[in-house]
């Protein structure tokens, strides 16, 4: 093995250049193998556009958010399929592939894999909502920039004597809403694994005014009220056919102030999530995992994601890993919710 392609694909998440950095410097040192990296995830394959990464391209990155070789959400098996990527990797001389990627990117690099393509997966996501690994990196970064942003705004909340909402992201699973909730000593947290009704969501907002608190919810995008049917996504599917999530939080804020009487102000911290720069476990994370995805291409183990299992670094089949989704257990949630109010 002495010649790979590397490519992000999905959303952004910070941490992903520490992957990029992990996988060129410790592949070049430890098996002198030379890398090419893919623009714009998967469609930079399907069109062949490529770049060099000699280490000097990788030198100081690991401290930056975002991804130094681009994203998009294209679809390479609808926008493709496997032969285009077959043969875009052997006109470049490139044995095998790391994708670094979410739920979708490691979906499709399973498909590739079951056609014959050597491809190791490398798990990011904000949203840390795969099952194959304790915890995905890009997590602790959102966590912290939603915190700092919540804790931003209880200051003008308390000012005002408001009741302050906060939206934040998270696709099907609540943990940037806990954890983010929990940091920053929200009154009440609502996640897409837990129906709560706006009555006792109300509850918990006028239980906090009357000792004389500011009440703050914290939401995730896709949390759905007693009484909705699905989450609210008026804005159409993405290119993997999920929905677009966003904006809970403005019916939140008119219904909790129809029901308490007191003033709501929502906010959704959308895509600030998603920027900056990587937390310093983050970029631990990110590295180790960059270095094991090389060396497990090395050593010929394919069709698999490097994954995080307590503080070790370990490889699991990509069927495997794509199994189940990481969602909020029952216990985190009461265990959240018995502070709430
Ligand atoms: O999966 C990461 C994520 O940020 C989700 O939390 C969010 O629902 C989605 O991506 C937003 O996607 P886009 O950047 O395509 O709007």
């Amino acid at each position: 093995m002495n010649r790979l392609g590397i490519l992000t694909s999905g959303g952004d998440c910070p941490g992903l250049n520490a992957v990029i950095r992990g996988a060129v410097l410790g592949g070049a040192r430890a098996y002198n193998c030379e890398f090419e990296g893919f623009r714009d995830g998967w469609r930079g394959v399907l069109e062949g556009d490529a770049v060099a990464l000699p280490i000097e391209a990788v030198r100081g990155i690991s401290r930056l958010g975002g991804t130094v070789l681009g994203t998009s959400r294209t679809n390479p098996i609808t926008a493709g399929g496997p032969a285009v990527v077959r043969e875009s990797l052997e006109r470049r001389g490139l044995e095998g592939l790391i994708a670094i990627g979410g739920e979708g990117t490691l979906a499709a690099a399973r498909i590739l894999g079951q056609a014959g393509i050597k491809v190791v997966g490398v798990p990011k996501t904000i949203d840390n909502d795969l099952g194959g690994t304790d915890y995905t990196f890009g997590f602790d970064s959102a966590v912290q920039t939603a915190t700092d942003a919540i804790d931003r705004l209880r200051t003008t909340g308390e000012s005002h004597h408001r009741c302050m909402i906060a939206e934040v992201m998270g696709r099907n699973a609540g943990w940037i809403a806990l954890h983010a909730g929990m940091a920053a000593g929200a009154h009440a947290i609502l996640i897409p694994e837990h129906r709560v009704s706006m009555e006792q969501a109300a509850a918990w907002v006028l239980s906090a005014h009357e000792r004389g608190r500011a009440p703050l919810v914290v939401v995730a995008e896709a949390f759905v009220p007693t009484g909705r049917e699905a989450p609210y996504a008026p804005r159409g599917l993405d290119t993997f056919g999920r929905p677009r999530l966003g904006g809970i939080g403005f019916l939140l804020e008119q219904e909790l102030q129809k029901l308490t009487g007191i003033e709501c102000r929502a906010t959704v911290l959308g895509h600030i999530q998603r920027g900056g720069a990587p937390t310093a476990f983050d970029r631990v994370l990110a590295t180790r995992l960059g270095l094991a995805a090389v060396r497990t291409a090395a050593i010929g183990k394919w069709g698999v994601m490097v994954s995080l299992r307590g503080t070790d670094i370990t490889t699991l089949d990509l069927q495997e890993a794509l199994k189940e989704p990481r969602t909020v257990p029952g216990y985190r949630y009461e265990e959240a919710a018995s502070l709430f109010g």
